[in-house]
């Protein structure tokens, strides 16, 4: 578990992350509206990324991000409306590949799919505080 007190803090957290990254990697992140998941995804993607690419997939459930040595694909899930829907985004085809996939909303995902193979970071971002930019992380 880690308090993270501001912005700054946030970066530097994600920054110390990517230098632990090995690929294939999954990282699932759970919080509420607002927690900061896209925000965790830009700074850790800016990380490995010359381009500041990361933004929340808005028409479609996936963005790719290119320009790492690994493909870096950005799901959000919060509009996902059923399974059907991701089998056709070719969810479950991006597992096929090496590649860091990055999953907001993951909580609605069977987890039994999931392959265990992955190399996983849970990470659950909480806003716990009245002060603005002050997070909890607990990651597993
Ligand atoms: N320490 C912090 N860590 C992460 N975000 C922070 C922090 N302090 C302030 N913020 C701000 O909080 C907001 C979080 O919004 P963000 O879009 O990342 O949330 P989200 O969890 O992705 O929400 P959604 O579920 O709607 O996708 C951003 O404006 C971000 O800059
Ligand atoms: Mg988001």
């Amino acid at each position: 578990m880690e308090q993270i007190l501001s912005l700054q803090e946030m970066k530097e957290f994600c920054f110390k992350l990517t230098q632990k990254l090995t690929v294939p990697h999954l990282i699932t992140l759970e919080g509420e509206l607002g927690a900061g998941k896209t925000q965790f995804t830009q700074f850790l993607t800016s990380g490995l990324l010359k381009e500041h690419q990361a933004h929340s997939p808005t028409f479609s459930l996936i963005n790719e991000y290119s320009g790492w040595k690994f493909p870096i694909y950005h799901v959000d899930l919060y509009r996902l409306e059923n399974a059907k829907d991701l089998e056709s985004s070719g969810f479950w085809d991006l597992f096929d590949e090496e590649a860091l996939i990055i999953i907001e909303w993951s909580n609605l995902l069977d987890e039994k799919f999931i392959p265990k193979s992955w190399p996983r970071w849970h990470i659950k971002i909480e806003h716990i505080d009245t002060i603005a930019d002050k997070r909890k992380i607990t990651m597993s």
